[in-house]
């Protein structure tokens, strides 16, 4: 049985285009596995605190001297960190805002990146990524292109989402773009169609 983990973080709800696209992927994973557990984590409506000083004096504090105020802000990772473990698929969506990812994906990450859960250190091996073996598809939505071109250098999602995936042991990731929604020459309609046949080819190769 496949455990699959659709996050959205679109504030767009279902006018989105990365929570639909994100959503259409889920719907056919859910045809290939019809037995699959869905989690469905909605950021936008839904969305984690920025860490605080409980929050990062709990990280450094050990579980049996932590403070109430410390271990209650500790809570919600544990909860967010448990899903991304239990899940084998995690899709998820994930419109521009300002050349990078919406705060409260920024807010998910601050969440779920944690030493002795899902990155371990060693001397011998420096960091290691706890999350091996997981496939992730990202699908980000963007009013530009980004993908190449003159705003190429300005792609703060792909390379940023990429690098701290990989950092927590998420290196098998396939992208989507819902790209150019804004721009005249392409536009939505364009822009959702390449994403349909992106998502089918990579739906193609999911075991
Ligand atoms: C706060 C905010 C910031 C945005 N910043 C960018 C940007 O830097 N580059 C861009 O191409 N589009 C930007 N956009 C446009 C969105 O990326 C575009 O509307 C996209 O469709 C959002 O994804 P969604 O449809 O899944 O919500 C921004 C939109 C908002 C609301």
């Amino acid at each position: 049985m496949k455990n699959i983990l659709l996050i959205q973080s679109s504030p767009r709800g279902s006018e989105s285009y990365s929570h639909k696209a994100a959503q259409s992927i889920v719907n056919d994973l859910e045809q290939r596995y019809p037995d699959a557990k869905i989690v469905v984590r909605d950021l936008a409506q839904n969305s984690p605190p920025h860490v605080g000083q409980a929050f990062v004096g709990g990280l450094a504090t050990g579980p049996e001297q932590r403070t109430p105020e410390q271990t209650k802000a500790l809570a919600l990772s544990d909860v967010l960190i448990d899903e991304l473990l239990a899940s084998d698929i995690i899709v998820i969506g994930v419109p521009m805002h300002n050349f990078g990812p919406p705060s409260t994906l920024k807010a998910w990450i601050d969440h779920v990146v944690r030493v002795g859960r899902t990155v371990t250190y060693s001397s011998q091996k420096g960091p290691e990524g706890k999350l091996k073996g997981k496939r992730a598809i990202l699908v980000l939505a963007s009013g530009g292109i980004y993908s190449d071109g003159p705003a190429k250098p300005f792609d703060f999602q792909e390379p940023y989402l990429r690098a701290i995936l990989g950092f927590i042991g998420l290196t098998d990731v396939d992208v989507v773009r819902v790209e150019g929604v804004a721009v005249g020459a392409i536009g939505a309609e364009k822009a959702v169609a390449s994403a349909m046949a992106r998502s089918r080819e990579i739906l193609a190769h999911v075991v």
